[in-house]
């Protein structure tokens, strides 16, 4: 039996890698005009980063991580997601030091988690994410969400819904996790044994229980925004008033919890609202993390950033059917016959590609017509035809496709004739 895929993996092929490739491509456009530069970390890194970064009571690192022990006895993870990494490579390398803070980095690879594959949710998934580190400002914040929302835009996204809400800085989260396990502690032996444990290690994590969803006790749970101290809601007012200047509509929802541990003030998800999306509907998911630059060793440092992943966002560009770049054709196909000819192809060949001609011919001895089929296949704008004796007369016959039109060059002058061709096509 043939070796299948693993599961929650995907090969992508071409056909469907050029929507990849247009993405990432969007996404690199924007980050360069937004002033941020791109980091590649290593694909696995310490476990005990996550541990500390993500945080030893969310569901990622508990249930999800690809752990493994190298053959030194090392303890190693799969990276579930890019923020850690981010923050270990800005310590690592003393970015703190530079002159220009923020440091404002992008990153687009690979993540792995251990979840239950579905649609949207794989076990492999490609997340582009931005990360600031080092500003206070509420201003980035707002720009952070706002290159985001742009970046949706621009791949012509319309359904969306920017959902925001704040978790306070220490002090406010401190009073608002006292009024959750206040809330929750005399009736905790009614919730899941992951929302008993969590109570006292991490009592927020409970509002984002798929178990225990429709608790009574859920709906009538402790809003942080009642808990903010006035720092905290000076600093949510101020990212709102700047979305709302940058017109990026948002709505407040103060049940919004991430995932992961790390968050403190601004936290934000991006959904899509299409219709038939599918039960997952987050795009995109970010927020401030002040501790954590801190917790792995480095300077106190803040940050923020979002991760979103293209799995998704091009499961959102079709269900709204927005219309990708169409495949790239080819310029020319040459078509040879007879041995002599086929021969001389080669080089001409290698010699069209050398002057910039996207160029292909046939490797399988294949008829005149089904060579025609072929470049007609590949969308080639032009053929160049010649069997021997045209070599003998020292020419080539250049056919383009569209138009018919056909034209015979002399065979030093076909590579000049199909540049000059597509320069034209250009202007
Ligand atoms: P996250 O919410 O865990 O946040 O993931 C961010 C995004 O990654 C999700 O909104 C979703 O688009 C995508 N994603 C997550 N898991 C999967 C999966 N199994 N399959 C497909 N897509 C998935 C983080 O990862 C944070 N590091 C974001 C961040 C950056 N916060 C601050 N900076």
């Amino acid at each position: 039996m043939a070796i299948q895929i693993p599961r929650g993996t995907q090969d992508i092929l071409p056909g469907t890698v050029e929507k990849w490739q247009y993405i990432e491509a969007k996404a690199k456009e924007i980050c360069e005009i937004y002033n941020y530069k791109e980091i590649r970390t290593p694909i696995f890194e310490s476990t005990e980063l996550f541990f500390r970064g993500v945080g030893d009571t969310t569901d990622v690192v508990q249930k999800e991580m690809y752990t493994f022990e190298d053959r030194g006895g090392r303890s190693l993870t799969l990276r579930p997601e890019g923020t850690a990494s981010v923050a270990r490579s800005y310590v690592n390398n003393k970015m703190f030091g530079s002159p220009n803070q923020p440091t404002k980095l992008f990153y687009i690879g690979q993540m792995f988690r251990y979840e239950r594959p579905q649609a949207g949710r794989f076990r492999q998934f490609v997340q582009f994410g931005i990360e600031a580190l080092g500003s206070n400002d509420p201003s980035i914040d707002a720009e952070v969400i706002a290159l985001a929302v742009d970046l949706y835009q621009s791949l012509g996204l319309k359904n969306l819904k920017v959902v925001i809400n704040s978790l306070g800085d220490q002090e406010s989260r401190q009073a608002h996790r006292d009024a959750l396990i206040n809330h929750f502690q005399p009736r905790i032996n009614e919730f899941c044994g992951d929302c008993q444990s969590r109570l006292e290690k991490n009592p927020l994590r409970i509002l984002d229980c798929k178990k225990d969803r429709e608790h009574e006790l859920m709906s009538t749970a402790p809003s942080i925004l009642a808990y903010l101290n006035g720092d905290s809601k000076a600093y949510f007012d101020k990212v709102i008033g700047y979305l709302e200047v940058m017109g990026v509509n948002y709505e407040i929802d103060p049940n919004l919890v991430r995932g992961l541990d790390y968050y403190f003030h601004t936290a934000f998800e991006i959904m899509s609202t299409s219709e038939g999306f599918g039960a997952i509907t987050t795009l995109c998911g970010g927020g401030r993390y002040n501790g954590l630059v801190q917790e792995i060793g480095g300077p106190e440092t803040p940050g923020i950033g979002f991760a979103l992943s293209i799995e998704r966002l091009i499961s959102a560009m079709e269900a709204e059917n927005v219309e990708f770049p169409k495949e790239d054709s080819i310029d020319c196909f040459v078509i040879a016959l007879g041995e002599k000819a086929k021969d001389t192809a080669v080089k001409l060949l290698f010699d069209l590609r050398k002057a910039g001609i996207v160029s292909e011919k046939d490797y399988q001895d294949k008829k005149l017509k089904a060579q025609f089929k072929a470049a007609d296949r590949l969308q080639a704008k032009y053929t160049v035809v010649f069997g021997d004796d045209e070599l003998d007369k020292g020419v080539v016959s250049i056919k383009e496709m569209e138009t018919g039109e056909q034209q015979e060059v002399p065979f030093e002058n076909a590579v000049a004739y199909i540049s000059e061709k597509k320069s034209e096509e250009r202007s």
